[in-house]
């Protein structure tokens, strides 16, 4: 039993941890025992992140001071910001240069080479109050715009669309990004809070996790999948391919359907199902059901097709696309997008991690050949 292999360490129980729990038979989630049903509709990121770091929701008075300690972290030096439009200028892709920056920030962070748990959550604040600043300075940099400052007295969700977009955001638009952020802030040991947490088990400071997370949230099997989506969607559409025939083609193909499938959840996930009604709600509102109408007939189909009952079921990064893009924010920021909230997830696991730590370090079985003859350079 012992040497039984596990590829991907599917199902394997690595750590004990608090942080969120998802079932992925019945299609739930929930962080610190709170749904994310009632988060997402109930609580700000800002409340989510303190329920994460702190383990409690927050009082008002303690949640006004949690969000403005973070707010008062939101300034980047002019390095960073050098080097984000050297990263632009160069082309580099949005998670390539989120992850290049967020290295970078810890060159100026005065505990950066700390690891203890309260360090690294000081960190983590600031690392998380910073990441939203690198991204929106990233795009407007790519559109050839100058850079817009952090306003102190807007929310993490409205203060980065307004650094986006140079003005402020709308009430909706902003609760619709509070409630994406939440949605994404945290998931069990996914890939990249893995990777994180694998890195933060050597005692590494917590700039070196995220970075190390943000590398893994980029992959197509992981964060990337909700930028794919958007590009199928854009795709149907430029071709005016019927998205059923579309599925078809790419399921003959051999090819797999982005924004479906989970290795957790063998059901709808319940992200998705919040999104979808989101999506649902900001198309009635505006009048343009493209996307809506879209997602719905694929879903429709691969569930008429046996899909959805075998498990292969809408992931929360089917309908995540849509909504942002009724934001109004570009298809290639969704993954960095993800990674700016799944952030305060990756922190709160290094931390919880840390405190009782013990260096990660699995086997292989080995396959290679045995005892081979070393035959010296000049000889072979
Ligand atoms: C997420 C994902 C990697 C999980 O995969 P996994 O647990 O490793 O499952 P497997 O890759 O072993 O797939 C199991 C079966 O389902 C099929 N499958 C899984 N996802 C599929 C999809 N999106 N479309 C079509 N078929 C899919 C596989 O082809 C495989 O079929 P087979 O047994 O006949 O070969 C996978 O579902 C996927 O690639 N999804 C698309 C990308 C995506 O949306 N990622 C975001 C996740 S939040």
């Amino acid at each position: 039993m012992a040497d039984e292999l596990k590829r991907g360490l599917e199902g394997v129980l690595v750590a004990e941890s608090d942080l969120s729990y998802v079932d992925g038979e019945v299609g739930k989630l929930v962080y610190r025992g709170y749904d994310i049903e009632d988060l997402a509709r109930g609580a700000s990121y800002e409340e989510v992140l303190y329920l994460l770091w702190h383990g409690s929701l927050p009082t008002a008075d303690e949640l006004d001071a949690f969000a403005a300690d973070l707010a008062a972290e939101r300034d980047v030096d002019d390095d960073v910001i050098e080097t984000v439009r050297a990263l632009a200028d160069a082309g580099e892709r949005p998670m390539a240069a989120l992850r290049t920056a967020t290295s970078m920030l810890s060159a100026y962070d005065p505990e950066s080479d700390e690891s203890d748990e309260e360090a690294t959550l000081r960190q983590g604040r600031r690392i998380t109050a910073k990441i939203p600043t690198v991204l929106a300075a990233f795009e407007r940099v790519r559109q050839g715009e100058e850079p817009v400052a952090p306003d102190p007295d807007l929310s993490h969700a409205g203060n980065f669309l307004y650094m986006l977009a140079g003005t402020e955001p709308d009430a909706v638009s902003e609760e619709t990004f509070d409630m994406a952020l939440t949605l994404h802030a945290d998931h069990g040991l996914n890939a990249s809070t893995f990777t994180a947490m694998v890195i933060g088990s050597t005692m590494a400071d917590v700039y070196s996790g995220v970075t190390g997370g943000i590398g893994a949230l980029s992959g197509p099997l992981h964060g990337g999948a909700n930028q794919d989506v958007m590009e199928v969607l854009h795709e149907i559409d430029a071709s005016s391919k019927d998205p059923v025939q579309w599925v078809k083609d790419t399921r003959e193909d051999g090819g797999r359907i982005p924004g479906f499938g989970h290795r957790v959840y063998k059901v709808k996930d319940p992200r998705a199902k919040i999104l979808e009604e989101k999506l649902r709600d900001l198309a009635e509102s505006s009048g343009d059901t493209k996307w809506l109408d879209y997602t719905t007939a694929i879903e429709e189909y691969l569930t008429d097709q046996g899909l959805v009952e075998k498990g292969i079921a809408p992931n929360v990064d089917f309908y995540s696309g849509s909504v942002y893009d009724s934001l109004g924010i570009p298809v290639d920021m969704y993954t960095p997008i993800f990674a700016m909230s799944r952030a305060g997830g990756w922190i709160a696991h290094v931390a919880e991690y840390q405190a009782d730590n013990r260096l990660i370090r699995p086997r292989a079985r080995y396959t290679g050949p045995e005892d081979a003859e070393f035959v010296p350079l000049d000889e072979r």
